[in-house]
């Protein structure tokens, strides 16, 4: 097996499994100890979004909202859609996705699937029409699509989606990126999820709430090597740092719902760390010290994205 530069079958191969395995340690420590450390800004904001759910709920079921998700079968949607049955915060909620699952049979009323095709989403517009809030955790992989479809899926076909889903009145749309993600990053998936973002934030909706969850844990139904073997080796981070570099499911599922019940912050564009992801999902307890409540500014200033 070659993991890295280094080849591990070879039989001298001792230092440089020594050598791989210190490099990866700290590597990873620091990764962790950046992320662990980092502050959450907005902790009024953001942990308001966790303690005042039920409050919330209630208001925001009386407007009467509707929703479509796209990536309804992946393991963030799957977990949010069931989010979505118990609270029954819409009154309709759209499944868009490319294949039928008849998974409505076994939710509650209010529940639709629609089939599409991503390469021509202009013949199916209708499949969004009249909902005005929108919840994206479609995604692939490199290993799965190439580098080419993982583009095409992770920015292309959002971005299509998120066009259409404003020219039919979707005033939030609620995306999920990936730690890390950055436009200028050499690295494709980084960089793809990075320009996803920029993409989104062109578009102008009323709100867009970017989340950006670490590695995900959960039972993960299709088999992925290099995910497993991380999952593994990273098994007593995920137990010590839980809100560092790891994101259960529900944790983001939960965290999206609790975003898209809460009132309009001052901000357009709201981008969640993980740290903050875990924090809106009720996940980690804000400090008392950092429950400061944010001063009202003056529009203007407040148009701008910023980084939470
Ligand atoms: N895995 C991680 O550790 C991790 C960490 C941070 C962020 N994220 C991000 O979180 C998001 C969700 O991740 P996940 O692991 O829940 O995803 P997932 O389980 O791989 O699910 C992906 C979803 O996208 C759909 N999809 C994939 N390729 C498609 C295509 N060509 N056309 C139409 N639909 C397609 C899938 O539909 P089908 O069921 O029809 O295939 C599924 O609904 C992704 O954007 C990912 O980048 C992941
Ligand atoms: C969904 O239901 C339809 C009609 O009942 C059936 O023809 C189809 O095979 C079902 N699909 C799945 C994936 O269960
Ligand atoms: C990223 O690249 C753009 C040009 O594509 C540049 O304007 C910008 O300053 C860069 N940002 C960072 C954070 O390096
Ligand atoms: C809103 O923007 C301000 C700066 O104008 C920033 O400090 C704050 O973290 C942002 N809050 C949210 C919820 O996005």
């Amino acid at each position: 097996m070659r993991f890295l530069w280094f080849n591990l079958d070879c039989r001298d191969s001792a230092p440089g499994v020594a050598i791989a395995l210190a490099t990866l340690g700290i590597f990873w420590t620091c990764l962790i100890s950046i992320y662990d450390l980092a502050t959450v800004h907005d902790t009024f904001t953001i942990a308001s979004m966790a303690a005042e759910r039920e409050q919330n709920l209630e208001n925001f079921k009386k407007e009467g909202h509707s929703a479509f998700v796209i990536g309804y079968t992946g393991e963030i949607g799957k977990v949010l859609v069931k989010e979505l049955d118990e609270v029954k915060a819409f009154k309709r909620v759209v499944l868009v996705g490319r294949r039928q699952t008849n998974i409505t049979q076994k939710l509650g009323a209010g529940f639709e699937e629609r089939v599409v095709d991503f390469d021509n989403l202009d013949d199916y517009k209708e499949a969004f029409a009249g909902c005005d809030v929108g919840f994206n955790t479609l995604g692939t992989t490199r290993a799965k699509s190439g580098a080419q479809g993982f583009v095409k899926v992770d920015h292309d076909y959002v971005l299509k989606t998120a066009e259409i889903a404003k020219a039919s009145g979707c005033k939030h749309f609620l995306h999920t990126s990936s730690q890390g993600s950055d436009k200028n990053s050499s690295l494709l998936y980084t960089r793809t999820k990075g320009q996803a973002e920029e993409s989104l934030k062109v578009i102008h909706f009323d709100r867009l709430s970017i989340f950006r969850p670490g590695i995900l844990l959960c039972d993960r139904e299709e088999s992925r090597p290099s995910e497993s073997f991380f999952r593994t080796v990273l098994k007593p981070v995920f137990y010590f740092f839980p809100t560092a570099i790891s994101t259960p499911t529900e944790v983001v599922a939960r965290a999206m719902v609790n975003n898209a019940i809460s009132p309009p912050s001052e901000n357009r564009t709201e981008l969640f760390e993980n740290k903050a992801i875990h924090m809106m999902a009720g996940n980690l307890k804000p400090k008392p010290e950092d429950m400061v409540k944010p001063v009202k500014k003056s529009a203007k200033e407040t148009d701008d994205n910023q980084e939470l």
